[in-house]
């Protein structure tokens, strides 16, 4: 099939890349001249695993392209709209400048017949309210949300757990209707759909049929839900901390209830990017709007014990290092907002390093792919690209973001020759306690009693034992 994709951000460009995969012929538009001449190239503006091949091998083959101009949409019939929607400036609403930007430009490239997809995240009744602009053109708007994850992108647009599309459907006036049948042009919208993502549906993946409004709303509400249960977890992590319980032990008992299961039950410092903490506050401004604020109020305490979880790592940090992080030099391992991506958006572990600077430390960055846009986004900070470099002479070593080379790749041992100080907090729960300790290390875990080392209990003792033998007053 023809298929348009406006907006070539990380949604866009992933999806332009996949679509041409499966065999479609795809032309990608988008304003910014820099990012579409990268596009051209085969080259993503973004760190996401697989996709550059994806794009060398759609380019060379034809049946990929990408254009600042958007009258090239003009011979494709089916149309992807997967711009960005930010959370405004000074609200905590979904800024839709450029969805309508984007609806502005199709309305003079589609033709009687056309199918216009939305796949942004946007706030429920928007759809209905760009089917309004279009009308008058002939084309049928979808509303097809994006469940895909960074760093997983690829995988989960040619292989997705499921397709939800919203589609237009017949009035309560409809005489002999059941509310949510689809009109004839959804119907026909829903067919040409089924025929653009043929093959995953052929390999079982569920198409789900519904209205615009459940099809917008089950995207904000499975990022809701995920962002609950992260919460969730961490808010336990609180109390653990109070109780000298482990959450560790906690989620992993509670994970084995099959009703609960153990994803997203990983407590540490909570979630980041460029999706979950904007998509919550959306949800809760238009709900607020809609005068059912009361129903999704929890999402408030939901961003509120996530922003707190922020403070563990260094409240910790003062307290190893004796009341003041000031002068004292920290490495952090890790920039982006979890791994496999270069993401910095939201960046919890980023949010730590500058405030531990804004402290008085000397902190020190690093990150195997997040260091150029961490630099932009925190000038400030100090970047080292490599890691053990990094680590040389620090009085703490702040775990982040759970890269596989710190969390398996460093070796405690090796490490601890390089720092001045053995003190490792793991804000992502992801080493393991005993092996650090074993190699002389204090670890300060999320939510899980802190392991002193043998050494440092031993030397801790002493000082005590000359404590209570009069050497020390
Ligand atoms: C998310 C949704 O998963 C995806 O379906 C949606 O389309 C976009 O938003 P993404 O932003 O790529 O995807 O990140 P995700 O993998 O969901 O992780 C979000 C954040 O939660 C990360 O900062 C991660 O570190 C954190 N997280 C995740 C936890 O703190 N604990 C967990 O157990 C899982």
């Amino acid at each position: 099939m023809r298929i348009s994709v406006i907006g070539c951000g990380y949604l866009g460009a992933v999806h332009a890349a996949a679509m041409a995969s499966i065999g479609h012929e795809v032309v990608g538009v988008d304003v910014d001249e820099e990012k579409v001449r990268r596009l051209s190239r085969g080259s993503a503006p973004f760190f996401e695993p697989e996709l550059d091949s994806l794009l060398t091998a759609g380019i060379a083959s034809g049946s990929l392209r990408f254009s600042v101009d958007p009258r090239e949409a003009r011979d494709a019939t089916v149309h992807f709209i997967s711009v960005g929607t930010p959370q405004q400036a000074g609200s905590d609403a979904a800024d839709l400048t450029h969805l309508d930007g984007a609806v502005s430009a199709l309305m003079a490239a589609v033709k009687d017949g056309d199918i216009v997809v939305g796949k942004s995240t946007v706030p429920v009744g928007t759809a209905e309210r760009m089917a309004q602009r279009l009308r008058g053109t002939g084309a049928t708007l979808v509303w097809n949300p994006e469940f895909l994850r960074e760093g997983w992108a690829v995988k989960d647009t040619v292989d997705p757990d499921r397709l939800v599309v919203g589609v237009p459907v017949l009035g309560d006036d409809a005489a002999a209707s059941l509310p949510g049948t689809p009109t004839p042009e959804g119907e026909r919208a829903a067919a040409v759909l089924r025929e653009v993502f043929a093959p995953a549906i052929a390999t079982g993946t569920p198409f789900l049929v519904t209205d615009y409004a459940t099809a917008e709303l089950v995207k904000v509400a499975a990022n809701a839900f995920l962002a609950t249960k992260i919460s969730f977890i961490n808010a336990m992590a609180e109390i653990a901390e109070s109780t000298g319980a482990d959450v560790v032990q906690l989620a992993d008992a509670l994970g084995r209830d099959a009703r609960i299961g153990h994803r997203f039950l990983g407590a540490g410092i909570g979630f980041g990017g460029g999706c979950l903490p904007k998509d919550i506050r959306a949800f809760t401004a238009r709900a607020e709007e809609l005068g059912r604020g009361d129903a999704v109020r929890f999402l408030r305490e939901v961003d509120e014990i996530n922003l707190r979880r922020r403070d563990r790592p260094v409240a910790l940090a003062t307290e190893a290092l004796s009341g003041s992080v000031h002068g004292r030099r920290i490495t952090v391992l890790g920039a982006a907002f979890k791994p496999h991506s270069d993401d910095v958006r939201d960046s919890p572990g980023l949010h730590i390093a500058a405030r531990l600077h804004g402290l008085g430390a000397h902190v020190t960055v690093t990150d195997p792919a997040a260091l150029e846009n961490a630099r932009r986004a925190h000038p400030e900070l100090s970047y080292v690209a490599d890691r053990d470099h990094a680590l040389r002479g620090a009085e703490v070593v702040l775990v982040v973001t759970e890269w596989d080379d710190y969390r398996h790749a460093l070796d405690p041992e090796r490490a601890g020759a390089l720092v001045s100080v053995k003190t490792v907090i793991d804000g992502r729960n992801c080493l393991d306690p005993s092996s650090w300790r074993t190699a002389g290390w204090d670890y300060y875990g999320m939510g899980r009693p802190s392991v002193r080392s043998r050494a440092a209990v031993r030397s801790r003792a002493a000082l005590d034992d000359r404590a209570v033998s009069g050497a020390l007053v």
